[in-house]
């Protein structure tokens, strides 16, 4: 990422970002009217952290230690620029087959029928790298025809070697699959780090024109 990319970045987020609404249904769903880019990820891999990192805000998505609060998909407006949605975390081990069932219909129907997403951003601990879960995730985008991204989290907790083997091991599976964007950011939302390159993609992706 080049300077004039990290600035246009953070002139994005300089604006205002406000929670426009949380839809249990598609039912619920905000206009389409924005780019949008949603992120998803395993229960507690750092959705709502990072997003409070992005957005330079404490609170704006709740982010708590029990893992599978947020069981809606929230939406905030930035700046009336750019839409972020917050999917519900997956694989959350005590859920029921019947919540997995509710949480695939939801983010498929998400998926397939929002015109205006852009790109997923999908969040994968710097710890663990892909897991079983994300694996059927990644199949699951593929399906949709999604354009996705991976973001590493939670790179405060992982050795510099370590970080970079495991970027290495995800571009590698990443690979395999043609819906993927190549680059992997690592960020952490205690150090702050991969923050303002990760803005610096998000508006990449916030051109109105090409919308129609
Ligand atoms: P659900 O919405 O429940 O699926 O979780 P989430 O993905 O929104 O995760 P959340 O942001 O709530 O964070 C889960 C836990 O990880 C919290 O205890 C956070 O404080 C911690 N956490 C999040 N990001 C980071 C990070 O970059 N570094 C460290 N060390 N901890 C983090
Ligand atoms: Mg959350």
């Amino acid at each position: 990422m080049d300077e004039d990319a990290i600035e246009r970045g953070r002139l994005l987020f300089a604006r205002e970002c406000r929670f426009v609404t949380g839809a249990a249904g598609l039912d619920d769903l905000p206009a389409a009217d924005l780019p949008e880019v949603a992120f998803a990820g395993r229960s507690n891999v750092g959705k709502s952290s990072l997003l409070n990192a992005l957005t330079g805000r404490k609170n704006l998505a709740r982010t708590s230690n029990t893992p599978g609060r947020t069981r809606q998909l929230n939406f905030f407006d930035l700046g009336g620029e750019l839409m972020l949605a917050d999917l519900p975390g997956y694989g959350y081990a005590r859920a029921s087959r019947s919540e997995v069932r509710s949480w695939t219909r939801l983010t498929m129907d998400y998926l397939r029928g929002r015109p205006t997403l852009r790109r997923v951003f999908l969040l994968i601990d710097a710890r663990h790298g892909l897991m079983p879960t994300d694996n059927e995730i990644l199949d699951l985008f593929d399906n949709a025809a999604v354009a996705y991204q991976a973001v590493l989290t939670k790179a405060d907790k992982t050795k510099p070697a370590e970080l970079s083997d495991r970027l290495t091991e995800i571009a590698r599976s990443l690979a395999k699959h043609p819906a993927a964007h190549p680059e992997v950011i690592a960020t952490s939302a205690v150090r702050k780090t991969g923050i303002a390159e990760l803005r610096a993609w998000l508006a990449t992706l916030d051109d109105t024109e090409s919308l129609s």
